[in-house]
C-alpha cells in the first residue's frame, strides 16, 4: 500500500490551479446514459472515482475513451446489462447516480448498495422514496437496489432532509419521466447545479437548480454534447485551509469564489488574508498568513453554510490556533474519525456527540497516521504540512479517490512530501 511521507513546517507558497470537481463528474458521467447518444465530459479530474466509473461503463458495454485533451467520451449504445454487481460499487459510494440514470433511461435497474466513506449512516431513502413517487417500483433484496417501472410519471417530490445525492438521483430519473417533477427542500450545491446544466445542454429542462424548489419537465428527447465541469470547490477549499495552515501563500486558480464564500469567511474570522480576483482568464484566490489563527466556531450546513467535507481540514487548522474552537458537526454523524489521529499528533481535542471542542496548541508534532476516509486523508496532510518534524500518512488511496495530482501540486507549493509505493 502507498503512502506519504511528509517533512512538516514548510510554508506553501506560490500558485496551484484546482481540477474538475469530483462530485459532478460522478453524477455527470452516469448522467450520458441518460442522452442515448455519445457525450464528450471537459476538464475531468484524474481521480480514482472517476477510473472506477470509467471500469463500471465499460463492463456495461458502454463505449469510453479520452481524447487527446483529457476530456472523456462516453457512448452509451451498447449498454447491454442493467445491473451493476458489488465488486464493481464497493469503492465508490456514488454508484448510486447509476440508479437514477438507469431507471430514467430504461426503466430498470439493478445496483448493489454502494461503498464509500464510511463517516455515518449514509441512507438512501430519500432516493428511493423519490423513484417511488415517480412511479417506480423499489425493493433492496440481498444488498442489491432493484428499480423497476412501465412508465415513469413526474411528480411533486418533498426531501425530509437535504440531500445532494437523492436531489441529483430523482432529477436524474426525473428526466426520464413524463411531466412535470417538483423536488422541494433540494439541495443546492454547486455540483447539483452543474448536473442541471448538464442535463439541459442535452435537451432536458431542469429549471431552479441552486435553490430549494427544482421544476424538471421530464420526457423530452435528448442527444450527446459536450460539456466541462465547473472547478472543484472541496479541493479549492483544502488548499485554501492548506495555505492559511502553513502560514504561506498561495494563489489558487480555476476557481469559482461565491462557492468558497463560507471558506474564505471563516479563514478571514481566523485572521488569514483572503483575496478574490480575477486575472481575465480566470478567477483565483489568494491566501496567505503570517501567524499563528485564532479560533473560530464552525457550524456544517447544506450549502450555502460550510461544507462538512472541509470540517476535517479546518480542524487540522484549528487545532494549532490560539484559543477553544468549536465544531459542530450537522451533517454526518460520524465524521470524527480524523480525531484521534490528531491528538497523537498533540492536537487536544475533546468530543462530544456531534461537538468537537478544540484547545488550540502552539504546534503540532509528526506522527504517524492513517487516513479512515478521503477527507480525513486530506486533513491529515494539512496537519502533517503544518506540524514539526517527519509524518508518515498511511490509506492514501482514500484520497487518491478525490484530489488530482495532490502530491505533484503541493510538491510545486514547496511541501516536502514524497508518495512511497
Ligand atoms: C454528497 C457528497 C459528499 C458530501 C455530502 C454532503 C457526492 C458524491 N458526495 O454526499 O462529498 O459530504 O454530499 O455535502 O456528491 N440522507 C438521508 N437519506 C438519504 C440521503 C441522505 O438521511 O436518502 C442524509 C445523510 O445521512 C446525511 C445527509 O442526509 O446526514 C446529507 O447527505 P447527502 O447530501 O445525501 O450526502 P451524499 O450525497 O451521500
Amino acid at each position: 500500500m502507498a503512502h506519504y511521507v511528509i517533512n512538516g513546517g514548510h510554508r506553501l507558497e506560490g500558485s496551484v490551479t484546482i481540477s474538475g470537481a469530483k462530485n459532478a463528474a460522478v453524477a455527470i458521467i452516469p448522467a450520458v446514459i441518460l442522452a442515448g447518444e455519445s457525450c464528450v465530459v471537459e476538464n475531468l479530474p484524474q481521480i480514482e472515482d472517476v477510473r472506477i466509473l470509467e471500469q463500471i461503463l465499460q463492463h456495461m458495454g458502454a463505449n469510453v475513451e479520452f481524447t487527446a485533451d483529457g476530456a472523456m467520451r462516453v457512448d452509451p449504445r451498447r449498454i447491454n446489462t442493467h445491473t451493476v454487481t458489488f465488486d464493481m460499487v464497493s469503492r465508490l459510494r456514488a454508484s448510486y447516480y447509476l440508479l437514477g440514470a438507469m431507471l430514467g433511461r430504461y426503466g430498470h435497474a439493478e445496483i448493489a448498495l454502494p461503498g464509500g466513506c464510511s463517516i455515518g449512516q449514509r441512507p438512501i431513502d430519500q432516493h428511493i422514496k423519490g423513484m417511488r413517487a415517480l412511479g417506480a417500483n423499489v425493493v433492496i433484496e440481498r444488498g442489491i437496489v432493484k428499480a423497476h417501472a412501465e412508465k415513469l410519471t413526474g411528480a411533486e417530490i418533498y426531501l425530509d432532509v437535504v440531500s445532494v445525492g437523492a436531489t441529483i438521483n430523482i432529477m436524474l430519473a426525473a428526466v426520464g419521466a413524463s411531466g412535470q417533477t417538483i423536488i422541494s427542500n433540494a439541495a443546492k450545491e454547486p455540483h447539483v447545479v452543474d448536473v442541471a446544466n448538464f442535463l439541459n445542454m442535452m435537451g432536458a429542462s431542469v429549471k431552479g437548480a441552486g435553490t430549494d424548489v427544482i421544476r424538471i419537465q421530464g420526457g423530452r428527447k435528448l442527444h450527446g454534447c459536450t460539456y466541462a465541469i465547473i472547478p472543484d470547490q472541496i479541493e479549492a477549499g483544502t488548499f485554501m485551509i492548506a495555505a492559511a495552515a502553513t502560514r504561506g501563500d498561495v494563489v489558487i486558480n480555476n476557481v469559482i469564489p461565491t462557492h468558497l464564500e463560507a471558506i474564505s469567511a471563516k479563514l478571514m474570522e481566523s485572521g488569514a488574508q483572503v483575496i478574490e480576483g480575477d486575472d481575465g482568464r480566470e478567477f483565483f484566490i489568494r491566501v496567505s498568513s503570517t501567524g499563528r489563527p485564532r479560533a473560530v466556531n464552525i457550524k456544517t450546513l447544506p450549502y450555502p453554510g460550510f461544507p462538512t467535507d472541509l470540517q476535517q481540514p479546518m480542524m487540522a487548522y484549528l487545532s494549532m490556533a490560539a484559543g477553544n474552537s468549536f465544531i459542530v458537526e450537522n451533517i454526518f454523524e460520524d465524521r470524527f474519525n480524523h480525531v484521534a489521529e490528531l491528538q497523537r499528533m498533540g492536537a487536544n481535542i475533546t468530543l462530544n456527540a456531534r461537538t468537537a471542542m478544540i484547545e488550540g496548541v502552539e504546534q503540532l508534532s509528526g506522527a504517524p497516521l492513517f487516513a479512515t476516509d478521503l477527507r480525513a486523508g486530506a486533513a491529515l496532510i494539512v496537519a502533517a504540512l503544518a506540524a514539526e518534524g517527519m509524518s508518515s500518512v498511511h490509506n492514501i488511496e482514500y484520497v487518491d479517490r478525490g484530489y488530482e495530482y495532490f502530491e505533484q501540486k503541493l510538491r510545486a507549493l514547496g511541501a516536502d512530501i514524497r508518495r512511497v509505493e
